[in-house]
C-alpha cells in the first residue's frame, strides 16, 4: 500500500487516531496536511514526519469554523497542488464547567448538544462540501470519516455523541452514492474503545478496565490499528469499497450482550 504522489489532509492529526493516520500516510510516500486546533501538537506531528523523511505541513484550524475549513484546503492545495485523501477525524468533547459533560438524555444541555454536533457532524458535512469540487476536478479522491460504534448502537450518557456519529455514518453513505460515478469514494470507520487521550479524558480508570472486560480481545485498540483500516480505505486496494461503515472494535459489537451459555 503506497501513496507516492498523493496528497492527504487529516483533521485532528495532532493526537491519537489522526496522528497515526497522518504518520502512516506519510510513511507510505504521501504528502500530508496535519490539521489540528492544537498548534503545538500539529507542529510536533509534522516535524515527526519530516524527521522520518516524509512531507508534511502543520495547519492550525478549528473545524467548527467555516473560514478555517476553507483555509485548510487552500493551504493544502497551495502547498502540494492537489487533494487525494481527506480524513475527517477531529473531535473534542465540549468543556462544560457548570454541567457534567456526560449526562442522561433529558439532562443534556443544549450547548453541549450543539457543540458536539458542530464538531462531530457539521464540520464533516462542510469539509466534504469543500473537498468534493477539488477531487471532482481531479476525477478521483477518497474520503474517510471517523465515526464510531457509538454511531451504530446506543451508549448511556453521551447522547449527543451517539447522534453525531450516527449522522456521520449516514452522511458517509449519502456522499458515497452521490459521488460514486465521479471517482470519489466515501467510507467511514467505526472504532471501538481506542487508547487515546479522548478516551482517557472521558472515561475513569475503572471504566477503562470495564472496557477490557467486555471487549472479546481483552484490550483497547491502538491508534495505529485504526490508521491501518483508514489507510486501506483511502488506498486503491479499496477501489470497489464505498459507503461502508467499517467496524474495528476487537469484537465488542459482535456480541448479543446475552449471558454466556458456556458452563463456568
Ligand atoms: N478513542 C476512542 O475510543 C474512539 C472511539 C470511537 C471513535 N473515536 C473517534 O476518533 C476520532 C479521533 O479521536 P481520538 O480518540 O484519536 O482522540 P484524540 O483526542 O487523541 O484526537 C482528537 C484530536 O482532534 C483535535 N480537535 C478537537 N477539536 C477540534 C477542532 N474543533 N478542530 C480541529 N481539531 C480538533 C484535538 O486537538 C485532538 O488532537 C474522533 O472523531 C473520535 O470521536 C475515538
Amino acid at each position: 500500500m503506497r501513496f507516492d504522489g498523493k496528497v492527504g489532509l487529516v483533521t485532528g492529526a495532532g493526537s491519537g487516531i489522526g496522528r497515526a493516520t497522518a504518520l502512516g500516510f506519510a510513511q507510505r510516500g504521501g504528502a500530508v496536511a496535519v490539521v489540528d486546533i492544537n498548534g503545538d501538537n500539529a507542529s510536533r506531528v509534522a516535524a515527526e514526519i519530516a524527521a522520518g523523511g516524509g512531507k508534511a505541513i502543520a495547519i492550525v484550524a478549528d473545524v467548527t469554523r467555516a473560514a478555517d475549513l476553507e483555509m485548510m484546503f487552500a493551504r493544502t492545495t497551495g502547498e502540494f497542488g492537489r487533494l487525494d485523501f481527506l480524513h475527517n477525524n477531529a473531535f473534542g468533547f465540549a468543556p462544560m464547567p457548570d454541567v457534567s459533560p456526560i449526562a442522561a438524555t433529558a439532562d443534556t444541555d443544549d450547548r453541549m448538544w450543539n457543540a458536539t454536533l458542530d464538531v462531530g457532524l457539521t464540520a464533516v458535512f462542510r469539509a466534504i462540501k469543500l473537498a468534493v469540487p477539488i477531487m471532482r476536478s481531479q476525477g478521483a479522491g477518497s474520503i474517510v470519516n471517523t465515526a464510531s460504534i457509538s454511531g451504530l448502537y446506543a451508549d448511556y450518557g453521551i447522547v449527543a455523541y451517539n447522534a453525531a456519529k450516527a449522522g456521520v455514518v449516514n452522511l458517509t453513505r449519502v456522499a458515497a452514492i452521490e459521488y460514486a460515478r465521479m471517482g470519489i469514494r466515501v467510507n467511514c470507520i467505526c472504532p471501538g474503545a481506542i487508547d487515546t487521550p479522548l478516551l482517557s479524558g472521558a472515561a475513569q480508570p475503572a471504566m477503562i478496565e470495564k472496557f477490557r472486560e467486555i471487549i472479546p480481545m481483552g484490550r483497547l485498540g491502538r491508534p495505529e490499528e485504526m490508521a491501518n483500516v483508514i489507510l486501506f480505505l483511502a488506498s486503491d486496494l479499496a477501489s470497489f469499497v464505498t459507503g461502508s461503515a467499517y467496524v474495528a472494535d476487537g469484537g465488542q459489537t459482535a456480541k448479543t450482550g446475552s449471558p454466556s451459555f458456556i458452563p463456568e
